[in-house]
């Protein structure tokens, strides 16, 4: 089994992601870290709470961090993943479940520091860029680092050239980049390019009620909101869920396919956040980042919906494979 920190902003796709990885015999969860982004750090902390009570992994242990980014003004996600940050499910508080003393980045450095440990980063960069600023070494004890976030040749999110996470905190993003430049280490950064072609549609969210229906309904309750809000601003019939590339990614590397390039993060202006990748060369630096461009979309859903309706590949086949 492969140890991972999941640093996360649950946050819809986030909590999706959380539940492939706790599902997954090759992966350890040794602990969930949050940071402000499409919830405030403190929903951020009960939504997490929320999705292990609902996995009966409450040994989880889940540890807040930053409130707010590195520079800028703190801009949340609500609008997108609800006012609870969890598509208004309004799921019940976990009982008995405060936010420890420890913070995220005291709980990064004691567990990096032991060694074999890697980071799966589903939100903003912001825990990483000060683990960084507090003990270095720690940052590069990471084994891999794995985060959902950027983009390369498709358009943002947040602005035509910048997606949410960077965008949220693009002076923690640049940070991050620049120190793996300096000490020649790579990010795997799985971007909008690849997670856009991963849409939860109603017909795959109806087949997996069938498959495993205390699952399903879960998932239901917590992305009708999604779909509602991918329909009115975009028009899609589903909803696009980037988070749960990440950790498929880190479980199976042939997944996604792509470049190895110096990518440099904006932190100003009209492309503020933009992560600018030179795949030509122009700079003359070397690669700190793996971007990623073809994803095999059949195998992520083969191992994400396998893994979190626990069927069989057999059973997988006969509902899902229609839809791929
Ligand atoms: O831009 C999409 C990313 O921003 C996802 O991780 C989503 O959860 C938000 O954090
Ligand atoms: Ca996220």
């Amino acid at each position: 089994m492969k140890k991972i920190i999941i640093d996360c902003d649950p946050g819809i796709d986030d909590s999706l992601a959380i539940m492939l990885a706790l599902n997954s015999p090759e992966v350890e969860v040794v602990g969930i870290t949050i940071v402000a982004g499409n919830s405030p750090v403190e929903m951020g902390f009960e939504n997490a709470k929320k999705v292990l009570s609902f996995l009966g992994r409450l040994d989880v242990p889940v540890y807040a961090g930053a409130s707010k980014p590195r520079v800028r003004e703190y801009v949340n996600a609500l609008d997108t993943h609800g006012e609870d940050g969890l598509g208004e499910s309004f799921l019940p508080d976990v009982e008995g479940q405060d936010i420890p003393e420890k913070s995220a980045v005291q709980f990064m450095r004691e567990v990096l520091m032991e060694g074999d440990v890697s980071v799966v980063a589903l939100g903003p960069l912001t825990n990483l860029a000060k683990l960084i600023d507090e003990c270095p070494d720690a940052f590069l004890s990471i084994e891999r680092l794995v985060s959902m976030g950027g983009n390369f040749r498709s358009h943002g999110n947040c602005s035509p050239v910048a997606e949410y996470n960077y965008w949220e905190d693009p002076d923690s993003a640049k940070h991050v980049f620049d120190f793996l430049y300096k000490n020649n280490r790579e990010i795997e950064m799985v971007g909008l390019d690849v997670t856009r072609k991963i849409v939860l549609t109603p017909e795959i969210l109806e087949d997996m009620k069938n498959a495993n229906e205390v699952v399903g309904d879960f998932v239901e309750k917590i992305t009708d909101f999604y779909f509602k809000f991918h329909w009115e601003w975009e028009h899609i019939r589903g909803c696009v869920i980037n988070d749960p590339l990440a950790v498929a990614q880190f479980i199976n590397p042939e997944i996604l396919k792509g470049i190895q390039a110096f990518t440099e993060v904006e932190t100003g202006g009209i492309s503020m956040g933009q992560t600018v990748v030179d795949s030509m060369g122009f700079y003359k630096k070397s690669s700190n980042a793996k971007i990623f461009t073809e994803v095999n979309v059949e195998a992520f859903w083969e191992l994400f919906l396998t893994r979190i309706l626990n069927v069989s590949s057999e059973e997988y086949g006969k509902l899902f494979s229609k839809y791929f």
